[in-house]
């Protein structure tokens, strides 16, 4: 079935704004709007549902990015055809299920020391007499080196591993086609360095993600190509998305003094204001699903074939669930957060994402208390994503 081209009943607004002005007056006339690339869900009970539901599917999105980007056959594409992200059913599950456990909560709460040991050593690196712009010299430190940690690779590998991170995720979530071949590149050099990692581990099995993966395969749980195709999922999906919500959180922060001296009086508000800046600015604007059927969301029928969008930007605004959405507030009752998205597809990585940003914050707030911004924090925002590309900021 064709999707209406008018649909009278539901504001329209332009496909991929990323203008909350926008986002907000249609928000007010209805919680789902329509767009010239499908449905547009801006409220946040909706946004759950519609994450949640079981006839939209998340596989198909991640393959129309891949599709925009041309990468649309040949061995690139079977490769990331693969992948848990790209996939649905059973092949999703045979996928996820190895990540989930690898990832869950309690193995992550053992990550504690390791990740502080990491943020300290990164800010020690840091000569705090001069201005530092800390999307370098801390954001894109932390969780490459803690990719090097859990799969034991050595940390002289970190540099590379966030490059090759960025180089692929960054060009294929903004839709620049000026960094397609940097990505192509990226992907195969990320494989390389992927597969030779996995050689090493194997003469000297521990109690690493890598070896773990390496043991799942010698189970007969995972084929060869599978266990190349998760340690570069990892690699991936744990740090570009990660280094831009820590620089967005302190960022946050720091913008405002009266911010920053009431974390600096008491950070056991540090995982407050982590939820309050990810809920204002998050990393994730928008993630979306594809109806594989004639469906029905809060009573708009959906149609086959159509591309579902769920604002984060707009449903983390939405009144009814935050009072007062623009102002930043420590004391909101805890909400569903939509930015990790939802349901069979969730991500893997929120705990250990949550526990780095927290140990960066907490870290720069009891070295650094002084700490302010020495110029103006800047980004690069897409409908999909956001970038940090500046956070100049005086130390001492
Ligand atoms: C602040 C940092 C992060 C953000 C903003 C983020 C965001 C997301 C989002 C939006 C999704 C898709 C959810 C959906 O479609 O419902 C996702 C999936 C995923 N994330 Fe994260 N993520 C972050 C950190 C991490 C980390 C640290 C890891 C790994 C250690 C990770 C691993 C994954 C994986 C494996 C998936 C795929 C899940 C699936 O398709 O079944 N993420 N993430």
């Amino acid at each position: 079935m064709t999707v209406p081209d008018v649909r009278p009943d539901l504001p329209w607004i332009t496909a991929g704004s990323i203008d909350l002005a926008e986002l907000e007056a249609a928000r007010e006339q209805s919680p789902i709007a329509r767009s010239d690339r499908g449905y547009e869900v801006l409220s946040h009970a909706p946004g759950v549902r519609a994450l949640e539901h079981p006839d939209l599917l998340k596989g198909p999105s991640f393959l129309k990015r891949l599709d925009d980007f041309g990468i649309t056959e040949g061995e690139l594409r079977r490769r990331w055809n693969q992948v848990v992200t790209t996939t649905e059913g059973e092949h999703r599950t045979h996928m996820r299920v190895p990540l989930a456990r690898l990832l869950r909560p309690g193995q992550v709460a053992k990550l504690g020391d390791a990740v502080r040991d990491i943020v300290h050593g990164a800010l020690d690196e840091i000569d705090p007499s001069a201005p530092v712009d800390l999307v370098d010299a801390l954001a894109w430190k932390i969780p490459s080196r803690l990719y090097c940690h859990l799969v034991s690779a050595p940390m002289e590998l970190a540099p590379t591993i966030g490059r090759l991170s960025d180089s692929v995720l960054g060009p294929l979530l903004t839709q620049d086609h000026s960094r397609r071949q940097e990505f192509v590149d990226a992907f195969w050099e990320g494989l390389e360095l992927v597969r030779e990692h996995i050689d090493a581990r194997r003469k000297d099995l521990g109690d690493d993600f890598t070896s773990a993966m390496i043991q799942m395969q010698l189970a007969g749980a995972l084929t060869e190509e599978e266990l190349l195709a998760q340690a570069l999922s990892i690699l991936q999906a744990s740090i570009d998305n990660t280094v831009h919500q820590i620089a967005i959180v302190l960022a946050s922060l720091l913008e405002d003094p009266a911010r920053w001296s009431a974390v600096v009086a008491d950070p056991g508000l540090v995982p407050a204001a982590t939820e309050e800046a990810v809920r204002l600015t998050p990393r994730f604007g928008t993630i979306f699903r594809l109806a594989a059927r004639d469906t029905e969301l809060d009573g708009v029928p959906i149609e086959e074939g159509s591309w579902v969008y769920v604002s984060v930007r707009s449903a983390n605004r939405d009144p009814v669930v935050f009072p007062d959405p623009t102002r930043w507030r420590l004391d909101r009752p805890s909400v569903r957060q939509l930015m990790f998205g939802a349901g069979p597809y969730n991500c893997l990585g929120q705990h250990m994402a949550r526990l780095e940003i927290h140990e960066c914050v907490r870290a720069v707030v009891e070295r650094f208390p002084q700490a302010r911004l020495a110029g103006e924090w800047t980004t690069r925002q897409t409908n999909a994503v956001t970038e940090v590309t500046a956070l100049p900021v005086a130390l001492g």
